[in-house]
């Protein structure tokens, strides 16, 4: 699906969808891809590190400047998917001019170019509108980050038609900036900066403590392995409290160990900061953080050192952290994993938020099909609805 004759019929669909129904031409097409994350969860608004891969799938923005200060956008992946506000005019929780639901994801991008004073607003020239028209092949509350590939896509758009000169990890703060400030989900930044950054053949090791990256080549198909996505197509929504309150958590753990935040604790010195927290509720929080950004430290160095195959036990024990400690998981993510290992898979784990969404597994090429099977047959035989299976490439991030 990641052909460049997909591509570009893709980009054709896109230019033609526009013509239809803003009339006219776009002034180009802009694209943001979802992600899976290799390992690293649950870790980046705790300073830590993260590695994320871009997938094939896409979000494209077919897109032209207007300057009369309306955001005219029409998505072609909702029903009665057009909404027109006006750019000055939108605020967070105030509806966004009608701009509720999936709508604010590019409301919130306009606001918060604006509220960083690169559009205007104003109505007159140069006010900030556009004619979008959205089509996107990642699929929607699957915790591939459909969310992210949208933000970013636009802000790339506008990037572009208003020449501000953003560069990819300006952009990345500002749709994290919409998504929490506009949208109203507290996430961190990994989603945005793996949909702004990440290279074709890499994972991108990211300290969002300070944005510092590396993009660390993996390229699973060139060894004879591959790393498939199962979406178990149970919709999480981490808007629900849920997400909220394990953050929440993480900042009191950090607070009552007196360090900034969690990845201040070092793996070495874990015991003796557990023995230090009195609220046993806390301690499985503390303890999957740590653990989990010294697993990032262990995936990173396997891959620098070219065994990726090593990296398989390191991915299966990062799942039982977040489903044990972190409480992030579900029965569908759990018999993923489970059914994956003891199919013959060298690692599994979930991937993104948790409480659904979709599991990565790391196969040998030749054992691919079977652990696909036994996966789905372990579905249906537990009456689950039948989960959806691809390849995660790793891909090139917004262009
Ligand atoms: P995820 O980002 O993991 O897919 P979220 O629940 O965070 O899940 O975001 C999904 C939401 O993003 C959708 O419910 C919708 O509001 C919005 N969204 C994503 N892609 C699109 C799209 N192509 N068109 C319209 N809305 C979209
Ligand atoms: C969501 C969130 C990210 C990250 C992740 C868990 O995808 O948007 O910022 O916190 O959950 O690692």
């Amino acid at each position: 699906m990641s052909g460049t004759g997909t591509a570009e019929a893709a980009v054709r669909a896109a230019v033609d969808g526009f013509r239809a129904v803003h009339g006219g031409e776009p002034a180009g097409v802009w694209a943001a891809p979802g992600r899976v994350n290799l390992i690293g969860e649950h870790t980046d608004y705790n300073d830590g590190f993260v590695m994320p891969l871009a997938l094939p799938h896409t979000t494209r923005v077919a897109a032209a400047r207007r300057d009369d200060g309306v955001l005219n956008v029409h998505s072609a992946d909702v029903a009665g998917g057009t909404v027109r506000l006006h750019v000055g005019k939108a605020a967070p929780g105030g509806g966004a001019g009608g701009a509720d639901g999936w709508a604010a994801y590019p409301a919130g991008v306009v606001w918060a170019l604006r509220e960083a004073g690169l559009l205007s607003g104003d109505s007159g020239r140069t006010a900030g509108g556009a004619d979008l028209y959205v089509h996107s092949d990642v699929p929607t509350g699957a915790g591939l980050s459909s969310s992210a590939a949208l933000e970013v896509s636009v802000a790339v758009a506008l990037n572009d038609l208003y020449d501000l000169g953003l560069d990819a990890e300006r952009i990345a703060l500002l749709c994290r900036r919409a998504e929490n400030a506009f949208v109203g989900v507290p996430s961190g930044i990994m989603d945005q900066m793996a949909s702004a950054c990440c290279t074709a053949g890499h994972v991108l090791h990211l300290d969002t403590r300070d944005l510092s990256r590396r993009q660390v080549p993996f390229d699973p198909a060139a060894e004879g392995l591959r790393l498939l996505v199962v979406d178990t197509r149970v919709q999480h929504a981490l808007g629900d409290g849920e997400y909220a309150r394990r953050r929440a958590g993480c900042e009191a753990a950090a607070e009552a160990l007196g360090v900034r935040t969690l990845r201040d604790v070092p793996h070495e010195e874990l015991d003796a900061a557990l023995a230090r927290l009195a609220d046993p509720d806390l301690r499985p929080l503390a303890r999957h953080v740590v653990t989990e950004n010294q697993r990032v430290r262990e995936v990173m160095a396997r891959l620098d050192a070219g065994e990726t195959r090593a990296i398989g036990p390191i991915l299966t024990a990062g799942h039982a952290s977040l489903r044990d400690d972190f409480a992030v998981s579900c029965p569908e993510l759990d018999l993923v994993v489970e059914t994956a290992v003891a199919a013959g898979a060298l690692g599994a784990r979930m991937t993104g938020g948790g409480f659904g969404g979709s599991a990565i597994v790391l196969v040998e090429e030749t054992g691919a099909e079977e652990i696909g099977k036994a996966v789905v047959d372990a579905f249906a035989a537990a009456g689950h609805r039948a989960p959806r299976l691809f390849e995660a490439v790793p891909s090139q991030g917004a262009r």
